[in-house]
């Protein structure tokens, strides 16, 4: 099938979704790619390393124009829309619950729209799974941005002028971003502490050297499908106590919570970044869900009572290398299973298709 792939055009997007070295794969498996020129520039993939692995290189009109499959980061603009090819297919992050007008024009020319945020969260398609794999580097940026902006150093340093104590870090959500932020700051040297509502994180926080603070509380955060749903208000308020202490003396903050389907729990309010420590930081990774500090803003930097609270929005593109060689990963195991060479197999059943298929020959499914 010929698989197309353009640049992406939302604002400080780098990635691309295709690599060079993934299309060398999906060619030898029988495709044929078609690159938008410059697509992977940003990411650091030439126009020459995809012709040398034997894609076709021409205008985004060209490219989408013969295109069966397109691949995509973010969802197509209406622009792009116009250009896709009816009843083509286009595998790309849609968040189709929020974007109900996107998916009725995607609908309107038939075509068959893969979410690659709607992967379910079982083993067999974790190979699959953008949301994990960008959320990996996510949580190693935001303790490096933080590391950056903060007026000390990790680890503890012991010198003849004197000893440096190891920077403090608190980690807000224990998921996949949670996690990996938590080995990236043990690894730099600092303490680490961390608090989430799913009980179970306990021992993969103490596995990785974190120390996870216990809330006193018969309630634990109900999972569906891997998501954590609402705790009450009762047990936040049992929690902020519990994390208070750590928060005051924290260096530096990294919020990653987030619960399915609704905004971002607020587990930082003003009234508590006030007594937290002169030039202190948040790093807010849930700022685009509503943000954990009530504070933080979206793709800005603020200082509120001495603490800089950052509010990136797409952490995976400050890593486009790395970001767009797993993505792209993620969408040839998607593309594996999803058809052969020739055509895609449509097995509306199949759980991994059930879940990302949001419309369909005209057909609206999700
Ligand atoms: P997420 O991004 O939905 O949420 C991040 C974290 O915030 C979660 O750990 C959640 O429990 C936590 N949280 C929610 N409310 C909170 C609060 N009030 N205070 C503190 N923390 C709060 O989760 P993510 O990272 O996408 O994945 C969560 C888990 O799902 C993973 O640890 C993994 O076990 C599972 N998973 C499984 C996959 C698979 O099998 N294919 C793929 C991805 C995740």
């Amino acid at each position: 099938m010929k698989i197309a792939i353009i640049k992406e055009t939302k604002h400080a997007e780098n990635r691309v979704a295709i690599t060079p070295q993934v299309a060398q794969q999906l060619i030898k498996s029988g495709h044929e790619v078609l690159v938008e020129t410059n697509a992977g520039y940003a990411s650091n993939f030439s126009d020459e390393a995809y012709q040398k692995v034997g894609c076709t290189v021409a205008s985004q009109a060209a490219v989408l124009a013969q295109a069966e499959i397109v691949a995509k980061v973010n969802a197509p603009t209406d622009a792009e829309i116009e250009l896709l090819p009816t009843s083509s297919v286009l595998i790309s992050y849609l968040y189709a619950a929020f974007n109900p007008a996107l998916i009725e024009k995607l609908n309107a020319k038939k075509i068959s729209a893969f979410s690659m945020d709607a992967i379910p969260r079982i083993s067999r398609a974790q190979n699959m799974d953008a949301l994990s794999s960008q959320a990996n580097l996510a949580g190693y940026k935001a303790v490096i941005l933080g590391a950056a902006n903060m007026g000390k150093i990790f680890p503890l340093l012991m010198t003849a002028a004197g000893t440096v104590t190891p920077a403090r870090v608190l980690i807000y959500g224990a998921g996949v971003a949670g996690l990996q932020a938590v080995a990236t700051a043990k690894r730099l040297g600092a303490i680490v502490e961390v608090s989430d509502v799913r009980p179970e994180t306990k021992e993969q926080v103490e596995s990785l050297g974190g120390k996870f603070i216990e809330v006193k509380s018969d309630e634990a955060a109900k999972v569906e499908g891997g998501y954590a749903k609402e705790v009450s208000a009762e047990y936040l308020a049992k929690q902020k106590e519990a994390v208070n202490k750590s928060l005051f003396m924290a260096d530096l903050v990294i919020t990653t919570a987030l619960v399915m389907g609704k905004k971002a729990p607020v587990l930082i309010t003003e009234e508590q970044v006030k007594q937290m420590k002169l030039g202190s930081v948040i790093v807010d990774m849930a700022v685009e869900q509503g943000g954990n500090c009530e504070l933080s803003e979206p793709d800005k930097t603020v200082i509120k009572h001495g603490v800089q609270i950052i509010g990136p929005a797409n952490l995976p593109a400050t890593l486009p290398q790395n970001a767009s060689e797993l993505y792209a990963k993620n969408i040839q195991n998607l593309l594996n299973h999803l058809a052969t060479k020739e055509a895609f197999k449509w097995e509306f059943e199949e759980e991994i298709t059930k879940g990302t298929l949001i419309c369909h020959d005209g057909r609206i499914l999700r």
